[in-house]
């Protein structure tokens, strides 16, 4: 039923290069390129999740020497705006001290550590303590010390705010807890080479939205880090979502993935399937691809499961038996049918006012749509089925093109259908995922440990529109906020992603809680699809390592 064994260290899928070679536009070389990570190390020692040694390990080796994105320019769009920044247990301040200057600082007052400021805040014209009104200019030099007699041994010109280094990249701003980090642009490498035809500098911050989750911060990146827990985890979109075949390339600091939007599943094959009519009454209802069995919400908010064969079962949203003959289902098509719904579930987010274009993945369901309603032959040369799926592609990165026209001009003709329709996802090492979607908003993902608790950790999810050409970005708004336990789509600023990152999010504390009972002490990582979680923590190795 899944694939297994291909004969070869790659999924037998159609694969990126297949649909590169069929795009309608001339490939860019930095989407073109291969550099997959050789196979190495794949076991990752359980106490990595848990453990508060290693966490104290990670705090000083980490995250006290690496470059982090700290905030966005849009989060402090005036003179005099503040933002602080938390990484474990330190807390830095991001200033904006003129139009185009900003300033990162330590966000303690050097009388008696009191942090300067606990939360956001706009405009203001110094830089003041609240405790006993010890005050900096906006550029961390002293302006004056209450009582200043009364610190005969303190020398004003030694009372600066000390500063860390700071980087500027796409309208992001890193910081550098280590004076003496290497320079920012030799840590990015060539990455900015990848965004080279919708550079971030020409797009603004819409949304960001957070949460805290209940697993260590490396569990939530690794669930994002690859794509082949789609066919189990995802399985209402493995029609159109290419998940163990898609592509995973190591470069410097980061690593990329490319799924090959459009094109169905490599589990798939040999699956027969049928388009499954909407419900008449508009319910929320699936066919799983592997089992053909039916999910669809009741009434009561649990869950109709029916085979193929009629053999039916009643379950909870939590995939609970509760009655039937049908003992067992599947834990995602119960959360998908019966958990938060929002309009469009497969549909990616439009900010207000701008093209409400589905920059999504090709719809690869529409390709067997055809096969199923003309009783056309399915494609049955792999040359054919390649063709197929490319032609899906383009067709979709047609609708982008003409839908994103309006705002972002003509150099959408030189965009290729990869790039517009492609799911891509960037690893920028440690705790950052940039997208470089082309659709009407990216979402990015950044995860940080919350404090020093090894076991949780905060997710956001940030979301970038392209900026029409002559305007001026607006200020992004503050911070939306979630509860552990709200789900996702709280936050109708993630569109149909948000269903999606539920059933993500659903799996973590599990994977928290059992990697405890783990026998073998070790994670077993896979040599290619798991590449970009290779890569990281062959990275953090030569972090914990390294003499600083
Ligand atoms: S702690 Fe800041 S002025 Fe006293
Ligand atoms: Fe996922």
């Amino acid at each position: 039923m899944v694939e297994t064994l291909t004969g070869t260290n790659r999924s037998a899928g159609i694969s990126v290069q297949e649909l590169l070679a069929h795009d309608t536009r001339p490939v860019p070389e930095y989407l073109s390129r291969e550099a997959p990570l050789p196979p190495g190390p794949t076991l990752v020692p359980v106490e990595r999740y848990f453990s508060r040694a290693f966490q104290e390990r990670e705090n000083e080796q980490l995250w006290k020497h690496v470059w982090q994105m700290a905030c966005h320019e849009d989060d402090i769009p005036n003179v005099g705006d503040y933002m602080p920044y938390e990484i474990a247990d330190l807390s830095f301040l991001i200033v904006r001290s003129a139009p185009d200057e900003f300033h990162a600082f330590r966000n303690a007052c050097l009388h008696r550590g009191r942090r300067l400021k606990e939360r956001p805040g706009k405009q203001t014209h110094e830089l003041r303590c609240p405790f006993h009104a010890w005050a900096w200019h906006l550029d961390g030099t002293l302006k004056e010390i209450p009582c200043q007699w009364d610190f005969p041994y303190v020398d004003p010109a030694e009372q600066n705010l000390p500063e860390v280094p700071l980087g500027r990249w796409g309208r992001f701003l890193f910081i550098n807890p280590d004076p003496n980090a290497e320079p920012f642009e030799e840590f990015l490498g060539d990455f900015p080479v990848n965004f080279e035809l919708l550079p971030y500098e020409n797009r603004h911050k819409v949304a960001e939205v957070r949460k805290v989750l209940r697993c260590n911060w490396k569990v939530a990146q690794d669930a994002f880090a690859e794509s082949w827990h789609v066919f189990s985890t995802h399985p209402q979109v493995v029609w159109g979502f290419g998940d163990c075949n898609a592509q995973f390339d190591a470069f410097g600091n980061y690593s990329r993935q490319h799924n090959p939007a459009g094109a169905p599943s490599p589990h798939l094959e040999g699956v027969d399937w049928t388009p499954l009519p909407p419900s008449p009454d508009g319910r929320p209802r699936e066919r799983h691809a592997f089992t053909g069995a039916i999910y669809e919400r009741r009434d009561d908010g649990n869950v109709d499961v029916t085979m193929p064969n009629g053999r039916h079962g009643v379950f909870t949203q939590e995939a609970v038996w509760v009655e039937g003959e049908l003992g067992h289902a599947d834990l995602h098509l119960c959360q998908w049918v019966a958990g938060p719904q929002v309009a469009a579930p497969l549909a990616m987010p439009a900010p207000e006012d701008e093209p409400a274009a589905n920059g999504a993945a090709p719809d690869g369901g529409e390709l067997y749509a055809q096969i199923g309603e003309n009783g056309d032959a399915a494609p049955e040369t792999r040359e054919e089925r390649v063709r197929a799926t490319a032609a899906v592609r383009a067709k979709a990165a047609q609708g982008v093109r003409e839908a994103m026209r309006p705002l972002l001009g003509d150099v959408v003709d030189r965009v290729c259908d990869s790039e517009l329709t492609g799911n891509i996802y960037f690893n920028l090492f440690p705790n950052l995922m940039p997208s470089s979607a082309f659709g009407p908003m990216a979402i990015w993902f950044r995860f940080r440990p919350n404090g020093n608790d090894p076991e949780e950790c905060i997710m956001e999810a940030i979301c970038i529109a392209p900026t029409p050409e002559g305007t001026t970005p607006p200020p992004a708004p503050p911070v939306h906020v979630l509860d552990p336990d709200d789900s996702w789509t709280e936050a109708e600023e993630l569109g149909g992603l948000a269903m999606v990152m539920d059933q993500d999010t659903g799996n973590m504390p599990w994977v928290q809680r059992g990697v405890r009972s783990l026998e073998s002490g070790v994670l077993q990582l896979a040599d290619y699809n798991e590449a970009k979680l290779r890569h990281f923590y062959l990275l953090l190795e030569e972090y914990l390592e390294r003499e600083w």
